[in-house]
C-alpha cells in the first residue's frame, strides 16, 4: 500500500511529501525544500534532514527524488539529498527549454547538455516503479512548461498546477507560462476518478483555516475558485491574466531559479570559496550613463 507523509515549509508555504510502499519500504520525494534566508543568504537543511530522518526511522530506502517543475518560490533540496542518499534526480525534459531562457537572463554560458544534471528526464505516460506500485508522468504545462504531475494508487502530486479549493490557481506569467494550457492541464486532472486525491506544492491559508495540503478531485471540480466546472476556458484566461498582472516579483525567484534549474546544485564557489546569487539589474542605462 502507498503511504503519503507530508512536510510543510512555513517560509515558503511549500507542501513536500514522503511517498513510499509499506511492503518493500521503497521511498520518494517529491518537492524537496532548502531552508533559506534571503537576507542573510543563510542555507541551512533543517526540512530534508527531517525527510531523510523520517526514512530511517521508518526503515525505507530512498529510490527518487522528483521535481513537479523548476521552483521560482523556494529552493530545491534535490542535491542535497542525493548526496545523503542512493536515490536519482526524476525532473520532466522540459527543464532543458527553462535552463535555456534562463541562461541568458544570468549570462550562464550553455557549453554542455545541462539537463545531464538530472538523473532521470521524463515524459508524458512515462513510469517509474515503487516497490510493485508504478508511479505515471502526466505533463501538466501552464505555470511553467516543465510542469508535470505525479500519479501513483489515487494520489496525484500536481505541483503549481492547482492550489486548494478557495486558493484557485497558480499564476501563468512567468516565461514559458500560458494560461490555456493551465485550464486545459487541469481538465486532465479534473477527469481522473472523484476520489483520486490531490497533493499541491504549496498552500497559504487564509486566517480563517489551518494549512491544507490536499483535496479530492470531485472537491476540486465542483469548487476551485478559478476552475470550477461553471468556469469556461475564456472566463479562466481572462481572469488569470488580470490577476498575474496584479502580482510582484517572487520573493526568492532569483536564488530559486539559480538554484532550482541546474540539478537544484549550490553556484559554483569563486576565488576565497564563497558561493554567490546573481541578481540582474533593471535599470535604465541611457539615464545611468554620462552624458
Ligand atoms: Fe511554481
Amino acid at each position: 500500500m502507498i503511504k503519503v507523509e507530508p512536510f510543510y515549509d512555513k517560509n515558503t508555504g511549500t507542501g513536500s511529501y514522503v511517498v513510499y510502499d509499506d511492503t518493500s519500504r521503497a521511498a520518494l520525494i517529491i518537492d524537496a525544500v532548502l531552508n533559506f534566508d534571503v537576507a542573510s543568504g543563510r542555507l541551512e537543511f533543517a526540512l530534508a534532514n527531517q525527510q531523510l530522518q523520517f526514512i530511517e526511522a521508518q526503515k525505507l530506502h530512498l529510490d527518487y527524488i522528483c521535481e513537479t517543475h523548476a521552483h521560482a518560490d523556494h529552493l530545491s533540496a534535490a542535491a542535497y539529498l542525493r548526496q545523503h542518499s542512493k536515490a536519482r534526480t526524476v525532473i520532466s525534459q522540459g527543464i532543458g527549454e527553462v535552463q535555456q531562457q534562463f541562461s541568458r537572463r544570468f549570462n550562464k554560458p550553455v557549453t554542455e547538455d545541462q539537463t545531464l544534471l538530472y538523473d532521470i528526464l521524463v515524459h508524458d505516460g512515462d513510469t517509474l516503479m515503487l516497490g510493485k506500485h508504478t508511479l505515471t508522468v502526466m505533463t501538466t504545462p501552464g505555470h511553467t512548461p516543465d510542469s508535470v504531475s505525479y500519479l501513483i494508487e489515487g494520489n496525484i502530486f500536481v505541483g503549481d498546477t492547482l492550489f486548494m479549493p478557495d486558493i484557485g490557481t497558480a499564476r501563468c506569467d512567468f516565461p514559458g507560462g500560458d494560461a490555456h494550457q493551465l485550464y486545459q492541464s487541469i481538465q486532465k486532472i479534473h477527469a481522473l476518478p472523484d476520489e483520486t486525491r490531490i497533493w499541491v506544492c504549496h498552500d497559504y491559508p487564509p486566517p480563517n483555516r489551518k494549512v491544507q495540503l490536499n483535496t479530492l478531485v470531485k472537491t476540486s471540480r465542483n469548487e476551485n475558485i478559478h476552475v470550477n466546472q461553471s468556469m469556461s476556458e475564456a472566463d479562466f484566461v481572462t481572469l488569470r491574466t488580470q490577476r498575474d498582472a496584479t502580482l510582484n516579483v517572487p520573493r526568492l525567484l532569483y536564488p530559486a531559479l539559480q538554484v532550482n534549474l541546474w540539478g537544484a546544485l549550490l553556484p559554483e564557489k569563486e576565488a576565497g570559496g564563497q558561493r554567490f546569487i546573481k541578481i540582474p539589474l533593471i535599470v535604465d542605462e541611457d539615464s545611468y550613463a554620462t552624458q
